[in-house]
């Protein structure tokens, strides 16, 4: 059975000039699409893109939600749009789909997330300690191997990035990591053969302190990861610990470790 839907959908590109002096711009524009059964947003975008706005542009890939791209945001929630039904709305109403608002934009619903690549390759690489055996293997216990795992589920479609207001509303791009790499480094902090030390650059370039603890990046993420609890409060106390703690302080000062 089909019914009709109202799409309104953001259509403009990155202009040269400044918002508010002939630039930025873009506008909502409605559509009207006869939906089928178990339609997803992304569905949508592409029959409006191969009846109506040949010219469209949207960014994805896989349509099964593991390859991040088709990230946007529909009736202003950070949400990805290959894995969110039509109906979940109510069909007496518009549904807005716009393009992710903590980037710059490219065009419709495309946005430029290169800074998070940026960001990715700054953060201090793994670092696995020496082999346990002769033979150059390691011996990790399973409960350790497990810690690490819900962080590696991550599919960088930066949805946290987005909905963060550090980066959303605030801009602090250039001070703050966002979520998504605070999950990277815990991905790293928590493996069992890393030995590296992040903690300075978490509390310098990472700036961990940014975040307040809001979950509003937990409740966004599509790979059900639990960013605020598991990553960044963990990481916090090991800056905390390292920083703050005065025994702390004095054991890395006697030791330099
Ligand atoms: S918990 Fe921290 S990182 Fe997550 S959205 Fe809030 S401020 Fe941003
Ligand atoms: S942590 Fe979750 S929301 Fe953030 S980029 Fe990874 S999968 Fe997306
Ligand atoms: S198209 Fe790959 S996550 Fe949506």
């Amino acid at each position: 059975m089909s019914e009709q839907r109202r799409l309104r959908i953001f259509r403009g590109a990155r202009s040269p000039k400044p918002e508010g002096k002939g630039g930025g711009g873009g506008e909502l524009k409605e559509y009207i699409i006869e939906a089928g059964e178990g339609m997803v947003v992304l569905d949508a975008v592409h029959k409006i893109q191969a009846e109506q706005a040949p010219d469209l542009a949207v960014r994805w890939n896989c349509k099964a939600g593991k390859c991040g791209s088709c990230s946007a945001e529909i009736n202003g929630q950070p949400k990805l749009m290959c894995m969110t039904r039509l109906s979940d709305y109510p069909a007496e109403q518009p549904l807005t789909v716009t393009p992710m608002k903590a980037f710059p934009l490219i065009r419709d619903l495309v946005t430029d997330v290169s800074w998070n690549y940026e960001v990715n390759k700054r953060i201090p690489a793994f670092a696995p300690r020496a082999p346990d055996k002769p033979d150059g293997t390691w011996r990790m216990q399973q409960y350790e191997v497990e810690r690490p795992q819900e962080f590696r589920k991550c599919i960088e479609c930066f949805l946290c990035q987005d909905v963060c207001h550090v980066l959303r509303a605030h801009g602090k791009h250039q001070e703050f990591i966002g979520p998504a790499f605070l999950v990277r480094a815990a991905a790293y902090e928590t493996h069992p053969l890393d030995v590296a030390d992040r903690r300075d650059f978490l509390k310098t370039e990472g700036g961990i302190a940014y975040c307040n603890i809001t979950k509003c990046c937990t409740e966004v993420c599509p790979e059900s990861i639990t960013i605020t609890d598991n990553a960044i409060i963990p990481l916090k106390e090991r800056v905390v610990d390292a920083h703050y703690d005065p025994l702390a302080a004095l054991w890395r000062k006697l030791t330099g470790k």
